[in-house]
Parts: structure tokens; sequence; C-alpha cells
């Protein structure tokens, strides 16, 4: 970690290839493992938290420069974040429009909202019935999520948390971003949120079950925690796991893609098995009540013939795995693949969704649930 935290914006201001007489010519081997990256997050993950040892939070106006030098780094030609080792997407404005565009098919695949959300923000909170709504949205990416919310519940207050800063000339005035970074612990909003959400964080967050502790406790009495993760793994026509490995360089090719980028996920020290676990998890809290667990199956392209719906969501769905393969170059590249075992499984992967070769679907496991009003309120740190 190389810049300070808890930055708050107010809107206003060598892999060899077979020979050739090997039998798969389309395998190459992938050899020696690739280096080990760091996956030192900065704090001993022992403890509950590095910020539960120093109370105080860094707060700083700031320069557009300023946020610049802060907080993004260049890699393999993207613009990464620079507080977090564990997270190795870029954070620049391609991958930023991919995120957008991305809300949009996750919008109509599970919809807006958890079911239990207009409930939580329609009803007065339950220790002070005149206090004002307060959602949280961990690891807010472009922040469309966040702007929904604030847009449809014009009276609540929004806090939209990330490594890099959101555009902060186009969020709507009940949205607040603030960065930071989640796995150094969130003590300082104990009790302090009717909601709290997160989406597609896990590959950098080191552990999943203690954000959701974490989480349990942000919530006050009858408000909603919402998560949805995915597992990084292609399942199959028949919604069967593809069980694939990183030993060699072959089809299938976009679930193989797919393994390399979960190896290297969990090489830099991202939760893979965030969502699997992730009913469990929130179960374990012992916090909440009503907890529902939902699947959505997105194809991977526009493979599903007679189906209009999820023709539709294939299209973007390619679109989407396109780019995302794209914005994952600086993950498998950082982790020591080399360039060709990278452009090998890229370039094979994209031929074959395109070709709609690939008839595989995506699952994103969703939980909810509503804090029970029993539980006593976490105490929180300013
Ligand atoms: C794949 S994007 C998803 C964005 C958004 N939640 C969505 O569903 O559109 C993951 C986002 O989580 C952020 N993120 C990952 N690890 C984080 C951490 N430890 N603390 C804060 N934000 C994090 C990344 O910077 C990125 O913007």
């Amino acid at each position: 970690m190389s810049a300070p935290l808890s930055l708050i914006l107010n809107p206003d201001v060598e892999h060899t290839f077979p020979p050739a007489d090997d039998a798969d010519e389309d395998c190459m081997s992938v050899g020696s493992e690739p280096m080990s990256p760091s996956s030192s997050n900065g704090h001993d993950m022992d403890t509950d938290s590095v910020r539960a040892q120093s109370p105080c939070l860094s707060l700083y106006s700031v320069t557009s420069s300023m946020v610049a030098e802060a907080a993004y780094k260049q890699e393999f030609g993207r613009a990464l974040n620079n507080h977090s080792e564990v997270y190795r997407l870029p954070a620049d404005e391609p991958e930023l429009n991919r995120l957008r565009k991305q809300h949009t098919i996750l919008t109509k695949v599970t919809g807006k909202y958890s079911p239990l959300m207009a409930e939580v923000m329609l009803e007065p909170d339950f220790e002070e019935p005149g206090r004002q709504k307060k959602v949280v949205d961990l690891g807010c990416g472009s922040g469309s999520w966040s702007f929904d919310v604030a847009r449809d519940f014009p009276d609540s207050e929004n806090i939209a948390i990330d490594l890099v800063p959101m555009q902060i000339g186009t969020m709507p005035p009940n949205c607040t971003s603030e960065v930071d970074d989640i796995n150094l612990g969130m003590e300082h909003y104990y009790n302090h949120f009717n909601v709290a959400h997160t989406r597609l964080v896990a590959s950098g967050v080191a552990d999943y079950r203690k954000l959701i502790k974490q989480m349990s406790r942000m919530v006050r009495a009858g408000g909603l925690i919402d998560v949805t993760e995915w597992d990084f793994n292609a399942y199959d026509e028949w919604f069967q796991r593809i069980e694939v490995d990183t030993k060699v360089v072959c089809a299938p090719w976009w679930p193989k893609w797919l393994a390399f980028a979960k190896e290297s996920i969990n090489a830099f020290g991202g939760d893979i098995n965030a969502a699997t676990d992730l009913y469990d998890t929130v179960v374990e809290t012992r916090n909440f009540e009503q907890v529902s667990y939902r699947d959505s199956w997105l194809p991977s392209s526009p493979w599903k013939e007679g189906d209009a719906f999820n023709i539709g969501i294939g299209q973007g769905m390619l679109e989407d795995i396109t780019d995302f393969m794209d914005s994952g170059r600086p993950l498998l590249l950082g982790r020591g693949y080399s360039e060709e075992v990278v452009d090998t499984l890229q370039v094979n992967a994209l031929e074959e969704l395109k070709a709609n070769r690939s008839r595989t679907w995506i699952r994103l496991q969703s939980v909810d649930g509503i804090k029970r009003k029993d539980v006593p309120p976490a105490r929180a740190f300013k």
C-alpha cells in the first residue's frame, strides 16, 4: 500500500509449445509455475483489522493531480489502483465503461435491487425513526448501483467506497465517493447503514468471511445486507461446472482462460471461494433473518437458440467478456504468465465465444437478509 486511505470526495468540491507430433495440436504446456507475487495487503490477517489498532481516519482535501498520483499506477499499459496489491483489474476509463455496461446487463438478470430493498428504504429506521436512510456500496466500481439508489431514493444518503475515486462531476448530490481498502476494516462504520451492498469484489478481498462479519456490524437493526459474487468458473449448458486446470494451455479456451484468471486471483490473495461460501457465511453471523439465496445464470455468448432474452444477454456478455479479457491482462501477466500464453488463451477464447462453440454459463450467487432487531448495536468508533 503506497498511498493514504480514506480519501473522501464530496460531490461539491517461459512456456513451451508441444512438439509437432503431439497428439493434441491445440495444447501447450505451461511448464514451471509462475512467480509468486506478494500477496501481502499490508496487514496481519490474524488481527481483526489494521484500522482497529489505529482509530484515526485520514481525511484530506485533494487536487486532481494528487488524486491521479495517489490513486493509480501504470502496469502492462493499463491504470491500476495504487492502494491494494490484491486487486489486479484496471481502474481506468475502459474498465469503468465495461462496468457501466455490465451493470445494465446484471440489472436485467438479477433485478435492480434485492426484493427486500424497498421495504427497508421506505420504513422508518428501527432505532431512530426520523433518521435519514444511509446506504453503502463496497467496491462500487463505476458507481452505477449507488447512483441508481441515490436517484430512486432521493432522501437517502449514499456512500460509494472503492480503491479509486469516482468521477465526482456526474455524481448525484446525495452520493459521496470514498477511497478506501475494505481489507483494512470497516469498524468506523459499524451500526451506520440501513443497507450494505457489495457485488463482484471478491477478487480484491483477502478474507470474505471477515468482510461479511464486518458488513453484519455495519448494518443497523432492521437493515439489509445484499451481496452478489461469482466463482470464476464456466458452467456447461446443463449448469455443471467445467473443471479445468492451468497445467496445459488448450481448449476449452474460455473455461481455460477463467482457470488462469482464478489461479492468479488466488495467488495475489483474493478470495476465490467467496461465492461458494456466501450463504453459509451470512448465516454464520447469526445477525440476519429472512436470509435468502438466489442463483442467476448468464450465457457467455448468444448461444441459447430460441431464447430471445438470453440471446440478448449473451450478446452483451460477449462484449463484456471481450473487454474483461483485456482487463485481465495485468492480472495474468503480473502473475508471471508469458505474453505468449496470455495471447493464446485470449485469442482462442474469443474465437470460441464468437463462434458460439462455448455453450457456457456464468453463475452469479446472491444472498440477502434483514438484520435482526434483537442484536445489540456493534460499537463504532470515529
Ligand atoms: C469487478 S468491479 C465491480 C464493481 C461494482 N461492484 C459492480 O458490480 O459493478 C470490482 C470493484 O471492487 C473494487 N475493489 C476490489 N477490492 C477492493 C477493496 N479491497 N477495497 C475497496 N474496493 C475494492 C475495485 O476497485 C473495483 O472497482
